[in-house]
Protein backbone atom coordinates (compact mmCIF):
# COMPACT_ATOMS: atom_id res chain seq x y z
CA UNK A 1 0.00 0.00 0.00
CA UNK A 2 1.51 3.93 -0.84
CA UNK A 3 2.39 5.78 2.38
CA UNK A 4 -0.44 8.70 2.35
CA UNK A 5 1.30 11.91 0.18
CA UNK A 6 1.19 14.40 3.20
CA UNK A 7 3.63 11.34 4.78
CA UNK A 8 5.95 11.45 1.46
CA UNK A 9 6.47 15.61 1.40
CA UNK A 10 7.24 15.01 5.40
CA UNK A 11 9.97 12.49 4.48
CA UNK A 12 11.12 14.55 1.77
CA UNK A 13 11.41 17.52 3.60
CA UNK A 14 13.33 15.75 6.72
CA UNK A 15 15.71 14.79 3.81
CA UNK A 16 16.16 17.87 2.19
CA UNK A 17 17.08 19.21 5.98
CA UNK A 18 19.44 16.62 6.67
CA UNK A 19 21.26 17.01 3.21
CA UNK A 20 20.69 20.90 2.51
CA UNK A 21 21.80 22.53 5.31
CA UNK A 22 25.38 22.17 5.45
CA UNK A 23 25.44 24.30 2.00
CA UNK A 24 22.77 27.06 2.36
CA UNK A 25 24.36 30.07 2.24
CA UNK A 26 25.99 31.90 5.41
CA UNK A 27 26.70 28.12 7.49
CA UNK A 28 30.19 27.59 8.09
CA UNK A 29 31.86 25.31 5.67
CA UNK A 30 34.84 24.02 7.90
CA UNK A 31 35.64 23.75 11.97
CA UNK A 32 37.92 26.62 11.55
CA UNK A 33 35.04 28.84 11.37
CA UNK A 34 32.59 27.62 14.22
CA UNK A 35 35.54 29.09 16.64
CA UNK A 36 33.51 32.15 18.66
CA UNK A 37 34.14 35.57 16.23
CA UNK A 38 36.67 37.14 18.60
CA UNK A 39 39.06 33.82 18.85
CA UNK A 40 39.18 33.73 14.86
CA UNK A 41 42.85 34.20 13.82
CA UNK A 42 42.92 32.61 10.21
CA UNK A 43 44.17 35.55 8.25
CA UNK A 44 42.42 33.90 4.97
CA UNK A 45 39.02 34.19 7.17
CA UNK A 46 39.31 37.42 9.14
CA UNK A 47 40.45 39.30 5.18
CA UNK A 48 37.54 37.88 4.04
CA UNK A 49 34.92 38.30 6.16
CA UNK A 50 36.22 42.16 6.87
CA UNK A 51 38.42 43.24 4.11
CA UNK A 52 37.91 41.79 0.88
CA UNK A 53 34.37 43.48 0.09
CA UNK A 54 36.27 47.04 -0.47
CA UNK A 55 40.11 46.09 -0.48
CA UNK A 56 38.88 42.89 -2.84
CA UNK A 57 39.63 39.07 -3.17
CA UNK A 58 43.42 38.13 -2.59
CA UNK A 59 43.35 42.47 -1.72
CA UNK A 60 43.10 43.49 -6.25
CA UNK A 61 40.58 44.83 -7.63
CA UNK A 62 38.57 46.53 -5.13
CA UNK A 63 37.77 49.79 -4.87
CA UNK A 64 39.97 50.66 -1.65
CA UNK A 65 43.95 50.30 -2.47
CA UNK A 66 45.47 47.31 -3.61
CA UNK A 67 46.52 45.43 -0.26
CA UNK A 68 47.89 43.19 -1.76
CA UNK A 69 50.18 44.94 -3.85
CA UNK A 70 53.99 43.80 -2.83
CA UNK A 71 55.13 47.61 -3.72
CA UNK A 72 52.63 48.61 -0.93
CA UNK A 73 53.40 46.21 1.31
CA UNK A 74 57.10 46.91 1.21
CA UNK A 75 56.24 50.86 1.53
CA UNK A 76 54.14 50.92 4.56
CA UNK A 77 55.02 49.93 8.06
CA UNK A 78 53.63 47.45 11.17
CA UNK A 79 52.98 50.60 12.75
CA UNK A 80 51.07 52.47 10.52
CA UNK A 81 48.78 49.36 9.58
CA UNK A 82 47.99 48.70 12.63
CA UNK A 83 46.80 52.62 13.10
CA UNK A 84 44.73 52.57 9.94
CA UNK A 85 43.25 49.08 11.07
CA UNK A 86 42.47 49.70 14.28
CA UNK A 87 41.49 53.48 13.63
CA UNK A 88 40.35 53.48 10.76
CA UNK A 89 41.85 56.42 8.26
CA UNK A 90 39.67 59.98 8.66
CA UNK A 91 38.65 61.21 5.49
CA UNK A 92 37.74 58.12 3.71
CA UNK A 93 35.06 55.33 4.18
CA UNK A 94 38.17 52.94 5.91
CA UNK A 95 36.50 51.58 9.11
CA UNK A 96 37.49 51.54 12.51
CA UNK A 97 38.45 47.85 13.30
CA UNK A 98 39.19 47.91 17.12
CA UNK A 99 36.76 46.87 20.01
CA UNK A 100 38.11 50.03 21.57
CA UNK A 101 37.29 52.40 18.66
CA UNK A 102 33.73 50.86 18.47
CA UNK A 103 34.62 47.78 16.04
CA UNK A 104 34.77 44.16 16.60
CA UNK A 105 38.25 42.94 16.42
CA UNK A 106 40.61 42.10 19.26
CA UNK A 107 44.37 43.33 19.52
CA UNK A 108 45.29 39.63 18.52
CA UNK A 109 43.18 39.46 15.41
CA UNK A 110 44.06 43.20 14.12
CA UNK A 111 48.20 41.54 15.05
CA UNK A 112 46.99 38.20 12.92
CA UNK A 113 46.10 40.60 10.10
CA UNK A 114 48.93 42.54 9.59
CA UNK A 115 51.36 39.30 9.76
CA UNK A 116 48.84 37.34 7.61
CA UNK A 117 49.11 40.25 5.10
CA UNK A 118 53.24 40.45 5.32
CA UNK A 119 53.48 36.58 4.90
CA UNK A 120 51.35 36.42 2.01
CA UNK A 121 52.11 39.46 0.24
CA UNK A 122 55.15 40.82 1.02
CA UNK A 123 57.84 40.29 -1.92
CA UNK A 124 61.80 40.37 -0.79
CA UNK A 125 63.43 43.26 -3.52
CA UNK A 126 60.33 44.42 -5.09
CA UNK A 127 61.56 47.87 -4.95
CA UNK A 128 64.72 46.41 -7.28
CA UNK A 129 66.82 48.23 -4.78
CA UNK A 130 65.55 51.78 -5.90
CA UNK A 131 64.81 54.18 -2.52
CA UNK A 132 60.77 54.62 -2.97
CA UNK A 133 59.60 58.15 -1.44
CA UNK A 134 58.93 57.54 2.13
CA UNK A 135 55.43 56.04 3.56
CA UNK A 136 54.52 59.28 6.04
CA UNK A 137 54.74 62.99 4.28
CA UNK A 138 58.19 64.36 6.17
CA UNK A 139 58.05 67.71 4.05
CA UNK A 140 55.75 70.85 3.33
CA UNK A 141 53.91 70.79 0.06
CA UNK A 142 53.77 73.20 -3.02
CA UNK A 143 50.71 73.27 -4.30
CA UNK A 144 51.67 75.48 -7.69
CA UNK A 145 54.40 72.80 -8.36
CA UNK A 146 52.39 70.25 -8.06
CA UNK A 147 50.23 71.04 -10.28
CA UNK A 148 52.70 71.67 -12.89
CA UNK A 149 53.98 68.06 -11.85
CA UNK A 150 50.58 66.55 -12.52
CA UNK A 151 50.23 68.10 -15.68
CA UNK A 152 53.74 66.89 -17.17
CA UNK A 153 53.33 63.04 -15.37
CA UNK A 154 49.74 62.68 -14.79
CA UNK A 155 47.34 64.27 -17.11
CA UNK A 156 48.25 62.30 -20.08
CA UNK A 157 46.61 59.22 -19.08
CA UNK A 158 43.99 61.27 -16.30
CA UNK A 159 42.63 63.65 -19.05
CA UNK A 160 38.80 64.58 -17.97
CA UNK A 161 37.34 62.25 -19.95
CA UNK A 162 38.98 59.39 -18.23
CA UNK A 163 39.08 59.08 -14.41
CA UNK A 164 38.85 62.21 -13.25
CA UNK A 165 41.58 62.61 -9.84
CA UNK A 166 41.34 65.86 -9.83
CA UNK A 167 37.62 66.23 -9.47
CA UNK A 168 36.30 67.63 -6.04
CA UNK A 169 33.95 64.91 -5.42
CA UNK A 170 36.72 61.98 -5.72
CA UNK A 171 38.74 63.58 -4.02
CA UNK A 172 36.58 64.00 -1.12
CA UNK A 173 36.76 60.34 -0.14
CA UNK A 174 40.32 59.66 -0.26
CA UNK A 175 43.17 61.28 2.45
CA UNK A 176 46.10 62.76 1.58
CA UNK A 177 47.88 59.60 2.81
CA UNK A 178 45.38 57.16 0.63
CA UNK A 179 46.63 59.42 -2.37
CA UNK A 180 50.06 59.12 -1.07
CA UNK A 181 50.42 55.28 -1.22
CA UNK A 182 48.66 55.22 -4.34
CA UNK A 183 50.95 57.39 -6.33
CA UNK A 184 53.80 55.52 -4.79
CA UNK A 185 52.91 51.74 -4.80
CA UNK A 186 50.55 52.11 -7.93
CA UNK A 187 47.88 49.87 -8.14
CA UNK A 188 48.97 47.27 -10.86
CA UNK A 189 45.90 45.92 -10.68
CA UNK A 190 43.90 48.55 -12.17
CA UNK A 191 46.58 49.70 -14.34
CA UNK A 192 48.04 52.92 -12.46
CA UNK A 193 51.99 52.87 -12.36
CA UNK A 194 54.15 53.40 -9.41
CA UNK A 195 56.25 56.71 -8.49
CA UNK A 196 58.63 55.60 -11.23
CA UNK A 197 55.71 56.16 -13.95
CA UNK A 198 54.83 54.47 -17.08
CA UNK A 199 58.54 56.00 -18.97
CA UNK A 200 61.51 54.67 -17.33
CA UNK A 201 64.43 57.18 -16.41
CA UNK A 202 62.28 59.85 -14.84
CA UNK A 203 60.85 58.41 -11.24
CA UNK A 204 59.05 60.99 -9.00
CA UNK A 205 61.17 62.33 -6.12
CA UNK A 206 59.84 62.27 -2.51
CA UNK A 207 59.34 66.42 -3.44
CA UNK A 208 57.28 65.67 -6.55
CA UNK A 209 55.12 63.32 -4.31
CA UNK A 210 54.48 65.45 -1.81
CA UNK A 211 53.98 68.58 -4.28
CA UNK A 212 51.30 66.54 -6.36
CA UNK A 213 49.73 65.46 -2.90
CA UNK A 214 49.60 69.31 -2.23
CA UNK A 215 48.10 70.22 -5.33
CA UNK A 216 45.15 67.65 -5.06
CA UNK A 217 44.61 68.23 -1.51
CA UNK A 218 43.77 72.05 -2.63
CA UNK A 219 41.31 71.05 -5.05
CA UNK A 220 38.96 68.75 -2.39
CA UNK A 221 35.55 69.89 -1.46
CA UNK A 222 34.52 70.45 1.87
CA UNK A 223 30.87 70.01 0.58
CA UNK A 224 30.93 66.45 -1.59
CA UNK A 225 27.92 66.38 -3.98
CA UNK A 226 26.89 69.99 -3.71
CA UNK A 227 27.63 72.61 -5.90
CA UNK A 228 27.49 75.52 -3.56
CA UNK A 229 29.70 75.89 -0.26
CA UNK A 230 27.58 76.09 2.27
CA UNK A 231 29.23 78.51 4.88
CA UNK A 232 28.42 77.83 9.28
C1 LIG B 1 33.96 49.94 3.74
C2 LIG B 1 35.15 49.73 2.95
C3 LIG B 1 36.40 49.24 3.63
C4 LIG B 1 36.58 48.14 4.44
C5 LIG B 1 35.53 47.13 4.87
C6 LIG B 1 37.98 48.08 4.75
N1 LIG B 1 38.64 49.13 4.17
FE1 LIG B 1 40.62 49.58 4.37
N2 LIG B 1 40.33 51.30 3.32
C7 LIG B 1 39.17 51.66 2.69
C8 LIG B 1 39.39 52.93 1.98
C9 LIG B 1 38.37 53.65 1.12
C10 LIG B 1 40.72 53.32 2.25
C11 LIG B 1 41.45 54.58 1.77
C12 LIG B 1 42.31 54.27 0.60
C13 LIG B 1 41.58 54.29 -0.69
O1 LIG B 1 40.75 55.17 -0.92
O2 LIG B 1 41.85 53.43 -1.52
C14 LIG B 1 41.28 52.25 3.09
C15 LIG B 1 42.57 52.29 3.58
C16 LIG B 1 43.18 51.23 4.23
C17 LIG B 1 44.56 51.20 4.64
C18 LIG B 1 45.58 52.33 4.51
C19 LIG B 1 46.10 52.44 3.11
C20 LIG B 1 47.27 53.40 3.04
O3 LIG B 1 47.18 54.40 2.33
O4 LIG B 1 48.30 53.12 3.69
C21 LIG B 1 44.79 49.97 5.20
C22 LIG B 1 46.10 49.44 5.74
C23 LIG B 1 43.54 49.24 5.15
N3 LIG B 1 42.58 50.03 4.57
C24 LIG B 1 43.37 47.95 5.61
C25 LIG B 1 42.13 47.33 5.75
C26 LIG B 1 41.93 46.05 6.38
C27 LIG B 1 43.04 45.14 6.89
C28 LIG B 1 40.57 45.82 6.39
C29 LIG B 1 39.86 44.67 7.05
C30 LIG B 1 40.15 44.44 8.46
C31 LIG B 1 39.93 46.96 5.74
N4 LIG B 1 40.90 47.84 5.36
C32 LIG B 1 38.56 47.08 5.53
C33 LIG B 1 37.98 50.98 2.70
C34 LIG B 1 37.72 49.86 3.46
C1 LIG C 1 50.19 55.29 -17.69
C2 LIG C 1 48.96 55.94 -17.34
C3 LIG C 1 48.87 56.61 -15.96
C4 LIG C 1 49.71 57.57 -15.41
C5 LIG C 1 50.95 58.19 -16.02
C6 LIG C 1 49.12 57.90 -14.12
N1 LIG C 1 48.00 57.14 -13.88
FE1 LIG C 1 46.84 57.21 -12.22
N2 LIG C 1 45.70 55.69 -12.95
C7 LIG C 1 45.81 55.16 -14.22
C8 LIG C 1 44.76 54.17 -14.43
C9 LIG C 1 44.53 53.37 -15.69
C10 LIG C 1 44.04 54.13 -13.23
C11 LIG C 1 42.84 53.25 -12.92
C12 LIG C 1 41.63 53.61 -13.71
C13 LIG C 1 41.13 54.90 -13.30
O1 LIG C 1 40.85 55.06 -12.09
O2 LIG C 1 41.03 55.78 -14.18
C14 LIG C 1 44.64 55.09 -12.31
C15 LIG C 1 44.22 55.35 -11.02
C16 LIG C 1 44.72 56.37 -10.22
C17 LIG C 1 44.26 56.66 -8.89
C18 LIG C 1 43.25 55.86 -8.12
C19 LIG C 1 41.87 56.26 -8.45
C20 LIG C 1 40.91 55.44 -7.66
O3 LIG C 1 39.93 55.01 -8.24
O4 LIG C 1 41.13 55.23 -6.46
C21 LIG C 1 44.94 57.78 -8.46
C22 LIG C 1 44.80 58.48 -7.13
C23 LIG C 1 45.83 58.15 -9.51
N3 LIG C 1 45.69 57.27 -10.56
C24 LIG C 1 46.66 59.26 -9.47
C25 LIG C 1 47.65 59.52 -10.40
C26 LIG C 1 48.64 60.56 -10.26
C27 LIG C 1 48.69 61.60 -9.16
C28 LIG C 1 49.51 60.43 -11.32
C29 LIG C 1 50.76 61.23 -11.61
C30 LIG C 1 51.80 61.14 -10.61
C31 LIG C 1 49.03 59.31 -12.13
N4 LIG C 1 47.92 58.80 -11.54
C32 LIG C 1 49.64 58.86 -13.28
C33 LIG C 1 46.76 55.47 -15.16
C34 LIG C 1 47.80 56.37 -14.99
Amino acid sequence: MMPPPILVSAACVFILLLSGCNDAPGYPKTSAEVLRPQDQLSFDILYRQNCSACHGADGQNGAAIDLGNPEYQALVDDRSLRKWISGGMPGTQMPAFAISMGGTLTDSQIDAIVLGMRNTWSQRAVLGGRNAPPYAQDQKGDALRGKEQYNTDCASCHRASKQQVTSPDYLALVSDQALRSIIIAGRPDIGHPDWRGDKPGSPLSAQDVTDIVAYLGSSRSATPGQPYRRDR
